[in-house]
Parts: structure tokens; C-alpha cells; sequence
């Protein structure tokens, strides 16, 4: 094949290259807006921080993280993160990222203690069963501080809430500053469903 016919067909792949960098760049600026989304960084940070919970692990990593994690050490919040997809590994947390299943985060980090852990976005994205729902709570538990909080965020319509329904049994109910315990939002733009958080402590009484 001549130079130039070589030269066009590079040409072509950078271009497509450029385009679907440019398509998930988009698409994580707009799940960044998303109502849900700012909650997170506009009062649940705050609220975290305010609380003194400094010691975050945030499970599941993504390029729309990053803002989220500037947010929380503009706060002195340490993130650490997990996720079973080495290709997040990017976009894993400042303080430290474990490629790993969470269900082996007490593994994975066994000299880490935590007193929040974020679990968003990940059931029905990855824990699509009751049973592997409650063994990620049970290695959870493992790497949390007595009275650590357990934020989940999930999606009702993306799973049919049966992996919420055996965690609910399991945990505490828990307040966070002035925060309401539970939240939702509708589906809205690239947000297909409604994304609910509820904010919980691990175990069924006070430690
Ligand atoms: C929808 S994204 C949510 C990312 C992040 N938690 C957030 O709130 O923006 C789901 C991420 O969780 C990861 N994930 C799903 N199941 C997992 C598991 N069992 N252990 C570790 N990571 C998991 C996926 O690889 C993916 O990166």
C-alpha cells in the first residue's frame, strides 16, 4: 500500500479515536450535572466533612469521579477506592485504589479502616443478586469503623430492589447532620432511572 493510503488510514483511526473520547468526555460532564450528582458534591461532602468522617472508601471508579474526589480534599476527606475493572483503575481515588471485588476489599486492604464508605452505583452494575449484595455488605464491615456510615445509592427501575431489600434487614438507619436518611431523584436526561440514597450505620443495633 502507498505511504499516502497508509497516512489516510491513521488519519482515520485518530479521528475516530478523538470522537469517542469526545463522546465520553461529554457523557461524564453530564452525568457530573446531574441533580443526583451535585447532592453528592454540593451537600453530602460537606456533610461529611462537617461530621469529621475523614476516611472514605468509595466503591466503584469512573472519569465523572474525579470532580468528586477533588471535592472531598478540598474538604479533607481521604478517598480510597475499589473496582473490579482494571480499566477504572485511572480513575481510582488519591489516597489509594484497590483493583479488586469488593467483596474482597477485606483482603485487598486489610491494614484500612474507614468511617464512610460511598456504594453507589453499583448494585445492578455489577452486585446483581441478593446473595452477592449481602457478601459485599459482610466485606464491607470488615474494613469500616464501628460506627462507620454506609451511604448506598442506587437505582430503583435499574434493579427491582431485591438487593437493597436483603441489605435493608442488615443495617441501621442513619443521620447525617440535618440530612434526611433518604432521598430521591427522578430519572432525569442521561439518569434513565431514579437514583435514591439511603444513608445507613452497619448492624441492626448501636454500637
Ligand atoms: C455505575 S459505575 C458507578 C461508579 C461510582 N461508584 C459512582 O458512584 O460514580 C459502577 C462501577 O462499579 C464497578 N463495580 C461493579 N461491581 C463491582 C464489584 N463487585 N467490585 C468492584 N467494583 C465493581 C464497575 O466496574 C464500575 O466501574
Amino acid at each position: 500500500m502507498a505511504a499516502s493510503g497508509i497516512s489516510q488510514i491513521l488519519g482515520r483511526v485518530k479521528d475516530v479515536f478523538k470522537f469517542v473520547l469526545r463522546t465520553k468526555q461529554r457523557r461524564s460532564r453530564a452525568i457530573e450535572a446531574l441533580p443526583s450528582r451535585q447532592y453528592m458534591q454540593t451537600t453530602l461532602i460537606p456533610a461529611l466533612a462537617a461530621a469529621e468522617r475523614r476516611r472514605m472508601l468509595f466503591v466503584g471508579a469512573q472519569p465523572y469521579n474525579l470532580s468528586f474526589y477533588r471535592s472531598c480534599e478540598a474538604l479533607k476527606i481521604g478517598v480510597w477506592s475499589v473496582d473490579y475493572d482494571p480499566a477504572s483503575a485511572p480513575y481510582g481515588a488519591p489516597q489509594g485504589h484497590f483493583v479488586g471485588d469488593v467483596k474482597q476489599i477485606g483482603i485487598l486492604a486489610p491494614q484500612l479502616k474507614f468511617n464512610v464508605i460511598v456504594f453507589n452505583g453499583i448494585l445492578g452494575f455489577g452486585v446483581n443478586a441478593p446473595a452477592d449484595a449481602v457478601s459485599a455488605l459482610e466485606a464491607m464491615e470488615q474494613v469500616a469503623e464501628p460506627d462507620a456510615l454506609l451511604i448506598i445509592g442506587w437505582n430503583p427501575g435499574r434493579t427491582d430492589g431485591q438487593e437493597i431489600a436483603a441489605l435493608r434487614p442488615r443495617l441501621t438507619r442513619a443521620v447525617l447532620g440535618d440530612l434526611p436518611s433518604e432521598i430521591e431523584f427522578p430519572a432525569i436526561g442521561v439518569q434513565r432511572d431514579p437514583h435514591r440514597y439511603e444513608i445507613f450505620k452497619f448492624g441492626t443495633t448501636e454500637k
